[in-house]
C-alpha cells in the first residue's frame, strides 16, 4: 500500500481572491485530510470523507496546522548560492564585482553538483516545490541542478545562461555554443519527468545581436519551451542596454523583436517601464516578474503590481536569490507587501497566499498540475506553523480569523514557519 494521509487545516485556492473579504476563492477545511497515491493528490476535503475512501492509509497527523500548496518560485539563480547577501552595490557593479566571478566556478562539474544539492535543499527548507531557475552559462550547471531535481522528483523549469559578451571569459558561451547546448539540454530533459527548459539569455547587456538571433531560432523550434531573461531593472543598465542596441524602440522591443515575447515568458523585475512596453507586454501576454527582496537589496526600484494588473498582465512573483536576500517566499511576501505600500497598494493577504502558489502556476501554465490541493495535482504540499517563534507565537495569541493568522505568516513567516515539505508526496524536513 503507497497510500499517505495528511491532516491538517486545508487551504486551497481555485481562482485570484477580489479582496480581504472574498472567502469563495478559496476552500478552508478546518479538519481536513489529503490522500497521497503514486505522487498525486488522489482526494483531499473533510478528513471523515478522505479517509472513508481508504481506510487503512497511515495518516501524518499535521494538526493544527495549515496544509497548503507548495511554493512556486518564479525566477532565481541557482549559482548564486554564495552571493547572497554581497555588501555595497546596484546592479551593474554587484554582476560584475560578485556575481560572475562566481558563476565562473560552475565551469566545475563537481562544484555544481554539490550546489545543486544545497540549493534544492534550501528550497524544499523554505517550502518551495517548484523553481524556475537561472543557470550558469556552463551546460554542466543545468545538467547539475536538471539531476538534482530529477533525484527528488522536484519540479524545474530552468535553463543554461546564455551569455556571450561584457562579462568574465570564464563565463562566456558563444551565439552557437550557446545554441547548442541550450539544443542538447532541451533535447536531454525537456519534458522528461517533472522537468521543463527555459531558454536563457540573461539580458541584452550579455547578449549580442548574434547571439538573440540564436536565442529567436531556438525559441521558433521549441515554442513549448519557456523564455526567461531580465528586463528594466536598474537605470544604468537600461541606458547601457539603449547604447548597445541604438535601433530598438526601447528595451523590450529587443526581446520583442526577436520573438521571445508571449505567455510562455518571465520578465525578471520589468520595474522601470514605457508605455509602449506595457502596452507590449499585454498584448503577447509576457510576465513581469516582481521580485521585491532584491529590488530593496539592489536599489533598483519600485515594481508597478497594480498598474501593471490593470492593464490585464498578470505578474510572477519570486526571490531572485542572489540578488534577493532569501529563500522564503513568506519573506518574499513581507517585501512585497511594502513596496507596494510605499506605492499606495495593498497586498492583502489572501491574493498573497494565492499569488505564491495558484497564481504563480497559472503564470507557468501549471495550474492544472500545481498550486492547488485539487485531486489529480501533484502532491507538493507546504504545512505551515504560524506559531513557529516565539514573536508570531504572542501575535497569534490575538489573531481570531484565518486571515489575520494568514498575515502573520506573510510579514513573520520563514523557513521557521515550514514544519514540513512535501515534493511528490515526499517529506523533505527532518523531523524535529
Ligand atoms: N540582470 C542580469 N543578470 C542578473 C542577475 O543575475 N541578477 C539580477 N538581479 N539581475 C540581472
Ligand atoms: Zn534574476
Amino acid at each position: 500500500m503507497t497510500d499517505t494521509m495528511l491532516r491538517g487545516r486545508l487551504l486551497s485556492f481555485h481562482r485570484e481572491p477580489a479582496g480581504p473579504e472574498d472567502r469563495d476563492a478559496f476552500d478552508y477545511v478546518e479538519d481536513g485530510a489529503i490522500l497521497i497515491r503514486q505522487g498525486h493528490i488522489a482526494a483531499s476535503g473533510a478528513y471523515a470523507d478522505v479517509v472513508a475512501k481508504a481506510p487503512d492509509a497511515p495518516v501524518i497527523d499535521h494538526r493544527p496546522h495549515i496544509l497548503m500548496a507548495g511554493f512556486i518560485d518564479a525566477h532565481l539563480h541557482f549559482p548564486q548560492v554564495q552571493v547572497v547577501a554581497s555588501w555595497g552595490s546596484q546592479l551593474l557593479d554587484w554582476l560584475n564585482g560578485y556575481t560572475f566571478p562566481a558563476e565562473g566556478e560552475y565551469a566545475d562539474a563537481q562544484h555544481a553538483r554539490h550546489m545543486a544539492r544545497q540549493f534544492c535543499t534550501l528550497l524544499a527548507d523554505h517550502g518551495t516545490t517548484t523553481a524556475v531557475a537561472f543557470c550558469s552559462s556552463h551546460k554542466g550547471s543545468a545538467e547539475a541542478l536538471f539531476a538534482e531535481a530529477s533525484d527528488r522528483d522536484m519540479r524545474i523549469i530552468a535553463g543554461k545562461t546564455m551569455m556571450d559578451r561584457n562579462a568574465p571569459d570564464a563565463i562566456l558561451d558563444t551565439p552557437q555554443s550557446g545554441y547548442d547546448d541550450s539544443k542538447a539540454l532541451i533535447a536531454d530533459r525537456h519534458g522528461r519527468g517533472r522537468a521543463s527548459y527555459a531558454i536563457t539569455p540573461r539580458f541584452a547587456i550579455t547578449s549580442s545581436p548574434a547571439q538573440m538571433e540564436m536565442a529567436s531560432a531556438l525559441a521558433a523550434e521549441h515554442p513549448d519551451c519557456y523564455i526567461q531573461t531580465h528586463l528594466s531593472e536598474n537605470h544604468a543598465e537600461i541606458a547601457y542596454t539603449a547604447e548597445l542596441y541604438p535601433g530598438a524602440r526601447d528595451y523590450l522591443d529587443i526581446y520583442e523583436s526577436h520573438g521571445l515575447l508571449g505567455p510562455r515568458t518571465l520578465l525578471g523585475h520589468a520595474i522601470h517601464l514605457k508605455p509602449r512596453e506595457i502596452a507590449a507586454l499585454a498584448d503577447t501576454g509576457s510576465h513581469p516578474v516582481f521580485c521585491p527582496t532584491s529590488n530593496l537589496f539592489l536599489g533598483s526600484g519600485l515594481f508597478d503590481d497594480a498598474g501593471l494588473r490593470a492593464r490585464g498582465i498578470s505578474n510572477g512573483i519570486a526571490t531572485d536569490i542572489g540578488g534577493g536576500t532569501s529563500y522564503s517566499m513568506l519573506q518574499t511576501l513581507n517585501e512585497g507587501y511594502k513596496i507596494l505600500q510605499l506605492q499606495d497598494q495593498q497586498l492583502h493577504m489572501l491574493r498573497a497566499f494565492y499569488w505564491i502558489t495558484r497564481g504563480n502556476a497559472e503564470v507557468l501554465g501549471l495550474a492544472d498540475r500545481i498550486g492547488t490541493l485539487e485531486p489529480g495535482t501533484e502532491a507538493d504540499i507546504v504545512v505551515l506553523d504560524a506559531r513557529a517563534t516565539k514573536a508570531a507565537a504572542l501575535r497569534m495569541d490575538r489573531a481570531d480569523t484565518l486571515e489575520e493568522e494568514l498575515f502573520v505568516l506573510q510579514m513573520m513567516g520563514d523557513d521557521r514557519a515550514v514544519a514540513q515539505t512535501y515534493i511528490a508526496g515526499v517529506a523533505q524536513k527532518s523531523p524535529g
